[in-house]
């Protein structure tokens, strides 16, 4: 008797059990759908391509088409060696390519620091006029500007450069030494202050808002990966080593490269140093 009682009282808590976590389910799922739509799952709705959405964006007021080419008029400029198409396969390329965050002192050379850029975005070749680059880019709008960080390439002084992709050159922007500024905008991440050079892609979005929309904010971040890869294959194959970060006070480094944060800003970084 005593034994059934027993087995009567744990089946009771054992059901009572269940019956509470059930209901904690129940009110976890109600409290989920009930919530605010975040921020991000809003952008990604409203980013999102239906048919009605299409239509309605022809009739949609757009920006004004930005000039194609970002230019510093005055800026010191800097030839460029010019590119050369060597090294090892992609395959190899993809193979050896690992994200790396401690470099040697040694520095990158202007040969290495062309072919990086080069491959960030390089033009290629020529489309109606319209100069092409090597990495992909929607409706062939090319949204991005390159800037360096240059701390360790030899004969490049320190400073923030702007990649001129028509005469594969550098303008200057601001000379000086930006290792601390650009590290603690980096959340104190060591390698953007180490690294021979910090590529930061800056993204100028009425590029694209002007053909795409709303939509073209993520033709631009998908760019953004493709330039960013470009640069690790290309540093595996000159042997550096490279990182992309993607962790940082954007505000600070908007205002490093001296962008408005809002017509144009920065989307990603990358480092790469020597091993
Ligand atoms: C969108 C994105 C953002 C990233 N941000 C950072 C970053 O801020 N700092 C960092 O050290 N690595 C960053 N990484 C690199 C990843 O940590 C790395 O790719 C991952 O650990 C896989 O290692 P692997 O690249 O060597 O294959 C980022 C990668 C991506 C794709």
């Amino acid at each position: 008797m005593d034994i059934l009682r027993r087995i009567g009282k744990f089946t009771v808590i054992t059901a009572l059990l269940n019956v509470l976590i059930f209901i904690s389910i129940l009110l976890a799922r109600q409290k989920e759908e009930g919530r605010e739509v975040s921020i991000g799952e809003r952008f990604h709705k409203e980013t999102s391509l239906t048919w009605r959405g299409v239509i309605g964006d022809m009739f949609r007021a757009k920006p004004k088409q930005p000039p194609q080419y970002k230019v510093y008029p005055g800026a010191s400029k800097i030839e460029l060696p010019k590119p050369k198409y060597g090294g090892i396969t992609v395959e190899e390329a993809l193979k050896k390519r690992r994200s790396i965050r401690n470099y040697s002192t040694k520095p990158i050379s202007k040969a290495q620091l062309s072919q990086l850029l080069f491959a960030a975005q390089g033009v290629t070749g020529k489309m109606y006029g319209k100069a092409l680059r090597t990495a992909p880019s929607a409706g062939a709008l090319y949204p991005f500007e390159i800037y360096v960080i240059i701390n360790n390439v030899q004969d490049l002084p320190r400073g923030i450069y702007h990649y001129s992709v028509l005469d594969h050159a550098l303008e200057l922007v601001k000379s000086g030494d930006f290792r601390g500024q650009i590290t603690n905008a980096g959340l104190d991440q060591e390698m953007l202050g180490d690294a021979g050079v910090t590529f930061v892609l800056s993204a100028i979005f009425d590029c694209v808002r002007h053909k795409y929309g709303e939509r073209g904010f993520r033709y631009v971040y998908m760019e953004a990966g493709h330039i960013s890869q470009n640069i690790y294959l290309q540093a595996v194959s000159l042997g550096l080593g490279s990182v992309c970060a993607g962790a940082f006070l954007d505000e600070r480094v908007n205002q490093l490269i001296d962008v408005d944060g809002q017509k144009e800003a920065v989307v990603y970084l990358h480092a790469v140093g020597a091993l």
